[in-house]
């Protein structure tokens, strides 16, 4: 058997490269005498590994000194409480755009903990857009506008930010996060699980302004959970997942390695047009998403015979293709085709879907 093309939404394909390097280091890291993963976070070894990783993560997605780099438990889902639990004091409000679930889910949590507005949402139109805008329906108490740069679920994708009238965005980046250029001048802070586009689960990213984190002093969560307290501990106040931590830096070598975010926009957006235009010319498959807001990064789509979805899956996964399965909330299919799948699996998607299309008779 051999490794398949795997569409898995997250924990999503590693490169290969990468995987063949922890394995070939497994045993021995370095001049360790020791797996990467048994030594001690505090030692020299490993926290110049730490220091490594952030100065890299720094020149790869160009993120400016004026902005603290966490890495932090719990998955993006702690970080929808911990916004606004840490950032939100007095009369400070988040607002929000709802474009898919991962949004309302966010949404929720914040309304839990802090003075939370839904500034505009798209779920009347069954998330198939980014909704219009208007920044002078922003709450004057406004600290943050929310929003979730791409939609997993749903397939919707911010490609520009959306004007704010200056007010600074927090933003989900879980699933497009290092996939293109990111313009940090508008952002407060941006997170993300790292399961999909940086490493293997169990790490979170935490990028902020630094000049937000004096807003944590006051906020009242667990010391682990203070973004100002792990700013000031090198994200080590506890023991971090080190093992994680040493993936996400043989990612980013990889994605240096591969000419960085610019290359990696202009592979990931050819992944994308392939596979809309191979669903776009078909009557046999259809995705509901407005083309102005696609996802690059996760391309739902629909058989129009869905009782044919089994059979679709199963003869894909024959082919070597896994994990196609669209998400329970929407049914039908999905192929997350993030930084780690290549063209060729994108072109083998395609083949299938056009040849499951003939053989299907329509
Ligand atoms: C956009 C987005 N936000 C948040 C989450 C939740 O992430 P986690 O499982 O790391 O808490 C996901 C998970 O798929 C996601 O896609």
């Amino acid at each position: 058997m051999s490794r398949a093309c795997n569409f898995s939404a997250g924990p999503a394909a590693l490169p290969e490269a990468v995987l063949l390097k922890a394995q070939a280091e497994f045993l021995e890291w370095r001049d360790a005498r020791a797996s990467v993963m048994e030594i001690s976070h505090r030692g020299p070894a490993f926290m110049g590994l730490a220091g490594e990783i952030e100065a890299r993560l720094r020149r790869v997605a160009a993120i400016p000194d004026d902005f603290a780099v966490l890495f932090m438990a719990g998955g993006a889902t702690a970080q929808f409480a911990l916004a606004p639990m840490n950032l939100l004091h007095g009369k400070a409000r988040a607002a929000f755009v709802l474009t898919g679930n991962w949004g309302q889910k966010a949404f929720a949590e914040s309304a839990r903990f802090a003075p939370t507005d839904l500034w505009a949402s798209s779920e009347d139109r069954g998330f198939d857009r980014i909704p219009e805008l208007d920044p002078e329906r922003l709450h004057p108490d406004t600290a943050y506008v929310h929003i979730t740069s791409n939609e997993t679920i749903a397939g919707v994708q911010f490609h520009d930010w959306p004007d704010t009238g200056g007010i600074p965005l927090v933003v989900d980046m879980s699933s497009d996060i290092l996939s293109r250029p990111v313009d940090w001048s508008r952002i407060g802070m941006a997170y993300a699980g790292a399961q999909k586009n940086i490493g293997p689960s169990g790490l979170t990213l935490v990028v902020i302004r630094k000049d937000w984190l004096q807003r944590c002093e006051q906020a009242q969560v667990p010391r682990v959970f203070n973004y100002k307290l792990q700013a000031e501990n090198d994200s080590m106040l506890n023991t971090p997942n080190t093992f994680a931590w040493y993936m996400v830096g043989l990612v980013l070598e990889w994605l240096e390695e591969s000419g960085g975010l610019e290359a990696m926009a202009v592979r990931n957006r050819e992944k994308a047009a392939r596979l809309y235009q191979a669903i776009d010319t078909s009557a046999f498959y259809h995705n509901r998403v407005l083309p102005e807001y696609r996802s690059w990064m996760n391309v739902p789509f629909h058989l129009a015979d869905e009782t044919r979805n089994a059979a679709f899956l199963q003869q894909a996964e024959q082919a070597g293709l896994l994990a196609l399965k669209g998400h329970r909330i929407s049914g039908g299919m999905r192929a997350s085709i993030y930084n780690a799948m290549g063209l060729d699996c994108v072109e083998k998607l395609v083949a299938f879907m056009q040849r499951f299309e003939q053989e299907a008779g329509t």
